[in-house]
């Protein structure tokens, strides 16, 4: 049972020459992302895979892909995510992180292959009302929102969920779905 998370970045930087992540196209959205996908108290959910679409300057698609199968040397604070990222943006390597190419629309197609795709928009059909698959994979928009050709080609493959009507950060979107997919899953057993 995997559980993955994408976030469509509009202006996160693709290359590591930032002082700071909020000026870096918004990758302050990243780090708390990366933050609500993969950590728990003293753990990491191993089974949680979460991308970072960015398509900033100067370089665009990148894609960042973090494992939380095999992350490694991680905490949760954004001084360690802005190195991390700089690092990997940079072309050097970290445990449990992968870096290519890869546009959004190609990541969604490969991932619609084998999972449920979800996009997150408050207009969508309630979570509570839908019937999860074992493997889904849920799209964000950053702090602007999900542009809308990304989101037409997304919906080929999926189908619109909502948390409710209040718009909510990104970071808070991840969390809430990992809370009612953790629940989900204790009350099989
Ligand atoms: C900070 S919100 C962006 C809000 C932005 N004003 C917009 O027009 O989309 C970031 C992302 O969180 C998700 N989101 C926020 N609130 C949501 C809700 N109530 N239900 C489902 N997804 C939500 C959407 O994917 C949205 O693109």
């Amino acid at each position: 049972m995997t559980r993955e998370f994408i976030l469509f970045s509009r202006i996160g930087k693709t290359s590591p020459d930032f002082r700071n992540l909020h000026d870096a196209g918004r990758l302050d959205i990243v780090h708390e992302c990366v933050v609500a996908s993969l950590f728990l108290s003293h753990g990491l959910r191993r089974n949680v895979v979460f991308h970072a679409v960015l398509n900033g300057p100067p370089n665009p698609p990148l894609h960042i892909q973090i494992d939380g199968a095999t992350l490694y040397d991680v905490r949760t604070d954004m001084d360690t995510w802005q190195s991390i990222l700089k690092k990997v943006i940079g072309g050097k390597q970290h445990p449990g992180i992968t870096v290519s190419r890869t546009s959004f629309e190609a990541l969604v197609k490969a991932k619609a292959e084998t999972a449920g795709i979800y996009v997150l928009e408050e207009g969508g059909r309630d979570v509570a009302d839908v019937e999860l698959p074992e493997d889904c994979v849920f799209v964000l928009g950053d702090h602007v929102g999900l542009p809308r050709k990304a989101e037409g080609f997304a919906l080929r493959y999926g189908e619109k969920i909502s948390l409710g009507k209040q718009p909510y950060l990104a970071a808070s979107c991840i969390t809430i779905l990992n809370y009612v997919l953790d629940r989900k899953v204790k009350s099989c057993f």
